[in-house]
C-alpha cells in the first residue's frame, strides 16, 4: 500500500503515523498547576535527544483548551517523567482521558506520590524510573502546532530492582510497557531481549578520526 500524506485526512494520518512508529516509550508525566493540583498524563511522542546534558523530548499536541501538562509546563517549567510499571497499563490509558483542569488524575486513579528532590511536582511511588525535569525549550511544529518540549533531566530516580549487572538500567528488569498503534499497548512481560556483540569493522573500512 502507498500513502500520499497530502491525500489523507488528519485523523487517518495520525493512525498511519502511530501505527508505523512502534513501539513507543510512554512518558507518564506529573506536573502541578497554580492551585497545586497535581496532573498526570501519558505521552508516547517521547524520546531521548542528547545525553550531555541529559535532555528528553515530549511532543504535546494542540488542544483547545491547551492540555494541562503543557499549560503547567509553560507556567512553571517543571515535570516528572515516569516510566510506568508493567502492571499499570490500564491506569496509564485512563490517565489520558479528558479530565477537567481542577481534577487530579492522581486522586482519580488512587496513585501514591512522594515529594521530588529538585522540582515541585511529586513523583509516583510505584514507578521504577522517575526523571525530574525542567523545561528547556519549546518548539512549535506543524499546523495546528504541536509543541515539542525539550526537558532537561535534573535528577534521576531508578529503583535498585531494575539495575543490571553492569550497574545501569536493564530493560529485562524494567519491562516498561510501550504504546503501539490504535489503542494497543505492548506488554513488556513478553519482550524478548536480544543482546548483540560489539560491531567489528576491519581496519581498512573503519572510519578514521
Ligand atoms: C498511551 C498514550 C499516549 C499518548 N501520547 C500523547 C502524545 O505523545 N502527545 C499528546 O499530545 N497526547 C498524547 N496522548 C493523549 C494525552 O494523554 C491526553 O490528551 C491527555 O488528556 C492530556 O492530559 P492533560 O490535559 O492532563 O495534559 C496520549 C494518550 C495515551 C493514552
Amino acid at each position: 500500500m502507498d500513502i500520499d500524506p497530502a491525500q489523507v485526512d488528519r485523523r487517518s494520518l495520525y493512525q498511519w503515523l502511530i501505527g508505523c512508529v512502534v513501539p513507543r516509550p510512554i512518558a507518564w508525566i506529573t506536573t502541578i498547576n497554580e492551585q497545586q493540583v497535581v496532573n498526570l498524563a501519558p505521552f508516547s511522542f517521547f524520546n531521548g535527544v542528547t545525553a550531555s546534558p541529559p535532555i528528553v523530548s515530549v511532543a504535546i499536541a494542540h488542544r483547545d483548551p491547551m492540555k494541562d501538562t503543557l499549560r503547567n509546563l509553560i507556567a512553571n517549567g517543571e515535570a516528572v517523567i515516569h516510566l510506568a510499571p508493567s502492571t499499570a497499563i490500564e491506569q496509564v490509558h485512563q490517565s489520558g482521558a479528558d479530565y477537567a483542569r481542577h481534577i487530579s488524575e492522581i486522586t482519580e486513579l488512587g496513585l501514591a506520590t512522594i515529594p521530588s528532590i529538585r522540582v515541585r511536582p511529586p513523583r509516583l511511588v510505584d514507578a521504577q524510573v522517575a526523571l525530574e525535569c525542567r523545561l528547556l525549550q519549546t518548539v512549535p511544529v506543524g499546523t495546528p502546532a504541536t509543541t515539542l518540549c525539550l526537558l532537561e533531566v535534573v535528577h534521576f530516580h531508578v529503583a535498585d530492582a531494575v539495575i543490571g549487572a553492569d550497574g545501569f538500567p536493564d530493560a529485562k528488569l524494567l519491562r516498561a510497557p510501550a504504546r503501539l498503534g490504535g489503542r494497543n499497548y505492548l506488554s513488556a512481560a513478553s519482550w524478548e531481549v536480544i543482546e548483540q556483540p560489539l560491531q567489528v569493522v576491519s581496519a581498512e573500512k573503519r572510519l578514521t578520526r
